[in-house]
């Protein structure tokens, strides 16, 4: 019998959002019923642009303490065509992470088996990177303000935000991240040259931080030419640490790389425990497609995948994200990745793989 019981808040929210997050929980719930070790009660929010623009809020009042009582959250993606896209972005997603200090962004890429990436000679395990990214200040951290809107002399702030405790704690969770992986490699991202404060006191606290973890091996890299490393020598990265806004644009890049946005996951965590975790896609609502069937769900599949070792199911993420990659090797993909399969043929393949396998 199933001897524990994960209560997880979904918010597919807009776009493409819904079709991936469907597509996860199919997956989930056959994965759950086949190893048979835990179950997993999903309870739905339909918090989304449609929601703001009949009521003007995307999280009802008391929203925050409802989502505070689940184990985890799986999002899929916000933005509306008729909605900007900073109000969207603060109005929910950030409207969670940012209570739940949710501080460290983890954003895993590597070339799936079955899949190519755009650089010709990068194969698998050529690139297997996990992006460590500042979730909670930085150039994010929302200060700043504008004055004389309209003028011609209009000027307009935006404040970067570097606290002690606030690099301090995103350094410790990468040096961990670092520690636990074979190659315990930390790539320490910076732009100290140009940014003399906020970015000397990010190094300042890496020096810090790296003396408990001296099995670790950690280079540092200004942020321009990290792009040039990413592209050139894939293979010489392993866990990368970067500010809210470079590694926001770095893990783009990275999953690029790896063959293309629809299959890479992000995870928001509070590393306290103290707030549920948040697991997303790393794309957005991609109205190009929304609706069409043909959005890759793998993404979803890997972050959920995720969610279950945030969990402390290592055995079934690891079973999970193993049958996605089966289900890629043998060339059962969207669109995106060249393929000509529909969302639901890749998660339907998916279910068999686990149903076949385990
Ligand atoms: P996007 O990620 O939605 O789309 C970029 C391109 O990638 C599009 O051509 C799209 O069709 C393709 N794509 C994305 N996900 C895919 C998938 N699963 N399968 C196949 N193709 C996929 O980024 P874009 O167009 O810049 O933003 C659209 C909206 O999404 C905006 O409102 C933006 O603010 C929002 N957004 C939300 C995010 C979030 O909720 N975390 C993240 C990024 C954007
Ligand atoms: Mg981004």
């Amino acid at each position: 019998p199933a001897s524990k019981c994960y209560n997880i808040a979904s918010i597919p929210a807009d776009g493409i959002g819904p079709e991936v997050v469907e597509a996860a929980i199919v997956v989930l719930k056959q994965l759950s019923e086949t190893l048979g070790s835990f179950t997993i009660d999903f309870k739905h929010y339909n918090w989304s642009s449609e929601t703001y623009k009949k009521t003007g809020k995307y999280i009802p009042d008391g929203g925050l303490d409802e989502l505070k009582k689940h184990d985890a959250i799986l999002f899929g993606a916000v933005g509306a065509p008729d909605v900007p896209d900073h109000i969207s972005l603060w109005g929910l997603r950030l409207a969670i992470c940012q209570p739940f200090q949710q501080y460290a962004n983890v954003r895993p890429t590597k070339v799936f088996k079955g899949t190519q990436s755009p650089l010709r000679n990068c194969k698998v395990g050529d690139l297997d990177w996990v992006i460590i990214r500042e979730n909670s200040e930085g150039e994010y951290a929302g200060q700043g303000g504008r004055s004389h809107r309209g003028r011609a002399w209009e000027s307009a702030t935006e404040v970067s935000v570097f606290t002690r405790h606030g690099v301090e704690r995103i350094m410790r969770f990468a040096f961990e991240t670092a520690q636990k992986r074979p190659r315990k490699l930390l790539t320490l991202v910076t732009k100290s040259n140009a940014q003399r404060n906020g970015m000397v006191l990010w190094d300042e606290v890496a020096v810090i931080v790296a003396k408990d973890f001296p099995d670790v091996t950690v280079d540092k890299m200004l942020v321009d030419a990290m792009t040039c490393r990413m592209v050139l020598k894939p293979e010489s990265l392993d866990t990368i640490v970067a500010t809210n806004l470079h590694a926001d644009i770095l893990s783009d890049l990275a999953a690029a790389l790896a063959g293309s946005i629809g299959i890479a996951p992000t995870s928001n965590l509070d590393p306290t425990r103290e707030n549920p975790s948040m697991f997303e896609p790393i794309h957005g609502s991609a109205f190009d497609i929304t609706g069409k069937g043909i959005s890759n769900p793998v993404a979803t599949f890997w972050t959920s995948a995720e969610m279950l070792a945030w969990l402390g199911e290592d055995d079934a993420s690891k079973k999970l994200l193993d049958a996605v990659e089966r289900v890629c090797e043998k060339g059962i993909v969207t669109a995106d990745l060249g393929g000509k399969a529909s969302t639901v043929e890749v998660t339907n393949a998916v279910v068999e793989e686990i149903k076949s396998s385990y």
